[in-house]
């Protein structure tokens, strides 16, 4: 299989706290891969890491076989690596269809040029609106287009997120506790979501999830993380046989 992403001995401190110790890991290609590990074991630093918001102190980082370790976050975001938060950061007043257009990579809006141009402008605001309404519909947020995003229940704005950063064509997506704080029901129904866009789009997802109860029925590898580094990687099951990954919750 191919690996769409490779760290290799990535480093960062905090002063003396290594929050990254050296950690290599692979992930490959349209796979569901899942970061576990206690609080404080270095999840969210891995994720902002590789999007480019800090410079890794030492260590290489290849999205697609590109060294980006270093590049600012724009750049990362335009070889296709898109994120969402722990917390969901949209445009309350504006309506999900609203949310996803003005995340568009390339919107008209970003050109002057274009948008002289009335045309152009016009043809590419209703591609914008066509490829919104496809993922719309993949989330099973059709019927709620036109709901002001400060309406919608928690489960619901954490599926407009991943819908921004889809729109991005992102081929991979980094995804910071997609279901915490969301019922069981619903924390199922988004992981069976995540699963079809896998599918259907073929887009690759590292997902940072404590709820693992729900998560380890969907995912394809679990890379578990300690003290800032790597414990052990694989399948679900062997990951969560390992007598190391116990140990890391328990220590904590
Ligand atoms: N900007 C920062 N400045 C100083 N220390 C930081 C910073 N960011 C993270 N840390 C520290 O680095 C360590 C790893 O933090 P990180 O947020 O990556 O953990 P995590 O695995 O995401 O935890 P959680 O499961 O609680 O979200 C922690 O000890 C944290 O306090
Ligand atoms: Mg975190």
């Amino acid at each position: 299989m191919n690996q769409i992403l490779q760290l290799r001995d990535v480093r960062k401190s905090f002063g003396m706290l290594h929050a990254l110790d050296g950690v290599s890991l692979d992930v490959s290609e349209k796979t569901l891969t899942i970061l576990i590990g206690p609080n404080g074991s270095g999840k969210t630093t891995l994720i902002n890491a590789v999007m480019g918001y800090f410079k890794p102190d030492a260590g290489s980082i290849e999205f697609s076989g590109r060294q980006i370790a270093g590049l600012p976050p724009h750049k990362i975001y335009r070889l296709g690596l898109a994120r969402t938060f722990q917390i969901p950061a949209l445009f309350w007043k504006l309506t999900v269809l609203e949310n996803l257009m003005v995340a568009e990579k390339d919107h008209p809006g970003e050109s002057f040029v274009k948008s002289v141009v009335a045309r152009t402008w016009r043809d590419e605001e209703t591609r914008t609106a066509t490829k919104a309404s496809k993922i719309l519909e993949l989330l099973g947020l059709a019927k709620v287009w036109d709901v002001p995003a400060v309406n919608l229940s928690g489960g619901q704005m954490k599926l407009v997120e991943i819908g921004r950063a889809l729109m991005s064509d992102a081929k991979m997506l980094l995804l910071d506790e997609p279901v915490s704080g969301v019922n069981p029901t619903l924390a199922h129904e988004i992981f069976a979501k995540l699963v079809r866009l896998r599918d259907e789009l073929g887009v690759t997802f590292l997902i940072v999830e404590h709820r693992l109860d729900i998560a380890l029925d969907y995912v394809d590898y679990v890379h578990a993380m300690a003290y800032g580094k790597l414990v052990a990687s694989g399948p679900p099951a062997s990951v969560m046989s390992d007598p190391k990954v116990a140990e890391a919750y328990l220590g904590a």
